[in-house]
């Protein structure tokens, strides 16, 4: 069972609700529909939104600014409630919880991490770290030493008694990362969370993000606007276009594979080897392909042709294997250079 499952979810705002909700509730609505809509006044946010998330995986939501990635977002968390459409959580349906159930679950279950931080300005780090735990009624010493952890966790040691006003917008990030983490939450939201950072930051938290959940492993939704961040966090992308999700994919589905020319675009500036697999450049097994050469060394077939080229210093052939460790081929320097010079 997937953890996070969204169906067919729809937001509309709009000052006539009525005039709509009767369409969006019958199930698939055609293009023609929406355009009617839009023309009626109704502004759609979120457009017969579906994906599963599983345990343990990142989607990410990717889009232009106002394509209804922190629609999506809000609705999975039930700040704002679809107007058509589930959303279950471990296989329960959210919007039909009760009010204490739902505050339950979104205490316990999930954390979010806000595109503008969202730190309460007269706490301190680990104060507002603490802060959610604070509201659950967990014991000081309890909450305090949770919250300290998290603070150490995300790389703040001693910064536990600063204000927000006395860090850096990539330290404030942090915090809000920790505070997020401090109800050890299954599904975790996050809204844009590097955006506001410069590129070297942007890039350091990103990978210190990737190490946090190779321990963690949670489920994640992972709002962004940055195709090479989409690429670089994401085991699945979702790309939205005013508010549908036009092509959901791996990384390598959507920058390979675009269904369509907005997607295209996005991608178009990626290098294919950031995504492109060494099995399917590489040369498959043949008579001059030394069947006894030394595996120790091999690169899986599922290793991005990037992540090859080190393996090229002091050799110029190198043998690939499959999952179960099987030789199926070989990868040689010339082949990349060839590669290459055709992306
Ligand atoms: N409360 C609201 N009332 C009316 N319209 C709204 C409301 N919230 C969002 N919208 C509209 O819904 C659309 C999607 O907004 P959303 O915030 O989900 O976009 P986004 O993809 O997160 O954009 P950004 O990258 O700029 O954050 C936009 O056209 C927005 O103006
Ligand atoms: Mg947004």
């Amino acid at each position: 069972m997937p953890k996070l499952e969204c169906k067919n979810v729809w937001k509309v705002y709009g000052s006539r609700p009525e005039a709509y909700s009767g369409l969006v509730r019958q199930g698939r609505v055609q293009p023609d529909d929406i355009r009617k809509l839009r023309e009626s006044g109704a502004i759609i946010a979120a457009a017969d939104v579906s994906f599963d998330v599983n345990v343990g995986e990142i989607l990410v939501l990717m889009g232009l600014s106002g394509s209804g990635k922190s629609t999506v977002l809000r609705c999975i968390s039930q700040l704002v409630q679809p107007s058509a459409g589930t959303i279950r959580l471990d296989g329960e349906c959210l919007s039909s919880m009760s009010p204490s159930d739902l505050v339950e679950v979104r205490r316990h279950k999930m954390g979010m991490v806000f595109q503008n931080f969202g730190l309460l300005p007269h706490l301190t780090v680990v104060e507002n770290v603490e802060f959610p735990l604070k509201v659950q009624r967990t014991a000081l010493a309890v909450r305090r030493e949770r919250a300290l952890e998290m603070v150490a966790l995300v790389g703040l040691a001693g910064k536990e008694n600063a204000y927000p006003y006395e860090l850096s917008g990539g330290q404030q990030q942090r915090v809000g990362i920790a505070r997020s983490l401090a109800s050890e939450p299954d599904l975790w939201l996050l809204d844009e969370p590097f955006s506001a950072l410069d590129p070297l930051i942007r890039r350091q938290l990103q990978e210190e993000f990737l190490r946090l959940q190779r321990d963690l492993k949670k489920t994640i939704v992972f709002v962004t606007h940055d195709i090479m961040e989409a690429l670089r966090v994401g085991d699945r992308i979702a790309i939205m276009k005013d508010g549908l999700i036009v092509q959901i994919g791996t990384p390598q589905d959507i920058v390979l594979n675009p269904v369509n020319e907005y997607v295209a675009r996005f991608t178009a500036e990626v290098p294919r080897y950031r995504v492109q697999k060494v099995g399917c450049i590489m040369e498959g097994l043949s008579g001059d392909l030394n069947v006894s050469a030394d595996l120790s060394t091999a690169l899986s077939c599922d290793m991005a042709v990037e992540d090859a080229f080190e393996h090229f210093r002091d050799r110029d052939r190198v043998p690939v294997v499959d999952a179960d460790g099987r030789l199926v081929g070989q990868l040689t320097a010339s082949r990349i250079v060839n590669h290459l010079a055709k992306n």
